[in-house]
């Protein structure tokens, strides 16, 4: 299976421009899966709730999601992508996940991170694994890597790949999902942003440092810091089902619920 990426640097609040920037990115790439970044049309760092509101779209009627659904038509493969969600008078941080019969599912960021507070709705829908083709497709965006119990549900409930839009402006994410990957034996696919978004209300500067990880903690990819970059892999997801660790020790089965939340 090919898994990837596309890393690049969104500028704010220019949505048409950002979306032409992934469309043609992605306009001749082989692949069965690829991964944007958190918030990838928008940018990130809104003013506040009705800037958000303002700039987000609803699924049922979103010429990003068509435009998206059109390209994975022409290419036949997956999109897992962030995207400002605008739902009845909320708005949310979410992810979708978008193949050549559209819309498949969203997520919606259940741990918002600092002045997101002020902005989203915290995510109201279960973690939930999707199944394309054999392979078993969970989402979470950015911040939710400092919460174990993410990636420890959707591995529970058999995910093969974590699909993974970020932001990252801490610099721990990315050696902390390898961890996530060991402790889960799954693939971990981080899409983060670089640049930054300045604003009249400050400025926040991303990490890039996109990657891919397998089961066992193995970085089979990281990208540099500050610049675009499209990377594709050949991955056997597959091996996400193995969960030893060692002859006699299986990282799901071996847990011991009754002793602990
Ligand atoms: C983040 O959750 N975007 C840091």
């Amino acid at each position: 299976m090919k898994v990837g990426y596309y890393q690049f640097r969104p500028l704010f609040g220019k949505i048409e421009r950002n979306l032409d920037k992934v469309l043609a990115a992605l306009a001749d790439v082989e692949a069965d899966l690829i991964i944007l970044p958190e918030l990838a049309y928008t940018g990130y760092y809104f003013a506040d709730r009705d800037e958000a509101c303002r700039l987000s779209q609803d699924v049922t009627s979103s010429p990003i999601i068509d435009n998206l659904t059109e390209l994975c038509r022409q290419r036949n493969f997956y999109i897992v992508s962030g995207f400002a969600e605008k739902y009845l008078d909320k708005c949310f941080n979410s992810s979708v996940l978008i193949g050549p019969e559209g819309l498949v599912h969203t997520y919606r960021k259940l741990h918002l991170f600092s002045d997101e507070k002020n902005v989203f709705t915290p995510g109201d829908i279960p973690l939930q694994v999707n199944r394309i083709g054999d392979v078993n497709i969970g989402m979470m965006v950015c911040f939710d890597w400092v919460f174990p119990e993410v990636v420890r549900t959707l591995a529970l409930q058999g995910a093969d790949i974590i699909c993974h839009p970020a932001n990252l402006v801490l610099s721990f994410c990315q050696d902390t999902m390898i961890t996530r990957c060991l402790e889960n034996r799954v693939y971990a696919v981080t899409a983060n942003r670089y640049g930054t978004d300045k604003r009249p209300h400050g400025e926040l500067k991303f990490t890039g440092k996109s990657q891919i990880v397998a089961p066992g903690g193995v970085l089979l990819k990281r990208s540099p810091s500050q610049r675009d970059d499209l990377v594709i892999m050949d991955i056997d997801p597959t091996a996400s089902r193995n969960k030893h660790i060692t002859a006699l020790n299986e990282v799901l089965a071996d847990r011991r619920p009754e002793y602990y939340l």
